[in-house]
């Protein structure tokens, strides 16, 4: 059994998941954490009974200040060494920009945005005392489209992850810490439903949309590469690499026919 952990954030359902699978069959020991205890600790038991290997888990909300400090204290408490770090947690905001209450995008930054910043803040010096240390972060194909029609945030915070996890790679490369910034499509998990727009999900045309599995092990192989960028399937690449050299107007009208959004509706 290795002695390296793998923190994953958001690890009880979809990309999370397959992820913290993906490195379970590797050998690697985990860190799962989300908010749902239940199902963390059943997936847990399964996942290290399948793989013999241990699992811990440790349950936060992300959107509370305290909750990166006490993550990063109970590894430290437990002496765990964590050498990969996922940073995967994230949702869409239900309702329109207009009606939300600052509180609500608060917290939407704070677990899209600030909660990254602070759980690799806190983990980086230790991966630099050991020389080695993984991070991914897990942005979206929505950093390159058109304004998202999950809500008027979503697409800007993952393109300021994007650069965030270029900024790592800049700084910390030559140390032996690489940053991967996942930018999956459409891909089937509960993130859909847990944002009220599974509606519009189900309106995406079927080869836009990848299973969550097919995404982490894409994920998983570039993280350990130490790739900068990983776009998993070549739908996707092709999209992405598209959608940089297309005129603005273009790219917004396509998102439309390919990704009508709820506020169509209203
Ligand atoms: N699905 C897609 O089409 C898609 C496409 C591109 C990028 N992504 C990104 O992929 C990442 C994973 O999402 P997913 O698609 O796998 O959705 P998902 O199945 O809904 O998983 C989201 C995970 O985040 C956790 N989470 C949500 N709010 C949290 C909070 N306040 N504190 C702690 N944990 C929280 C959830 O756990 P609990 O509810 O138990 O806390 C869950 O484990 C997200 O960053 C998302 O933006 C998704």
């Amino acid at each position: 059994m290795k002695n390296s952990y793998a923190l994953i954030t958001g690890a009880s359902s979809g990309i999370g998941l397959e992820i913290a699978r993906n490195f379970a069959k590797k050998g690697y020991n985990l860190v799962l954490t989300a908010r749902r205890k239940d199902l963390l600790e059943n997936i847990a038991s399964d996942i290290s009974a399948e793989n013999n290997i241990h699992v811990d888990i440790i349950s936060k909300d992300l959107s509370l200040k305290n909750s990166t400090n006490e993550i990063f204290e109970f590894c430290e408490s437990k002496n765990y060494q964590i050498e990969i770090l996922v940073n995967n947690a994230g949702y869409g905001i239900k309702t329109s920009f207009d009606k939300t209450s600052v509180e609500d995008e608060e917290k939407f930054v704070r677990v899209l945005g600030t909660s990254v910043i602070m759980l690799t803040k806190l983990f980086i010096p230790k991966m630099i005392e050991n020389g080695f240390g993984k991070i991914m972060i897990v942005s979206s194909v929505a950093a390159f489209a058109a304004p998202s029609a999950i809500q008027p945030l979503y697409g800007p915070i993952k393109t300021f992850m994007n650069r965030f996890s270029d900024s790592i790679n800049v700084n910390y490369k030559h140390k032996g810490i690489s940053s991967t910034a996942l930018c999956p499509g459409f891909t089937i998990t509960g993130f859909h439903t847990a944002s009220g727009v599974q509606d519009e999900m189900d309106r995406v045309p079927r080869f836009l949309v990848f299973s969550a599995k097919r995404i982490a092990d894409e994920a998983v192989e570039a993280t350990l590469a130490g790739k900068s960028l990983c776009v998993p399937t070549f739908t996707y690449k092709f999209l992405v690499f598209t959608l940089q050299y297309l005129p603005r107007g273009i790219i917004n009208a396509l998102g439309k026919l390919l990704a009508p959004g709820r506020y169509d509706k209203q």
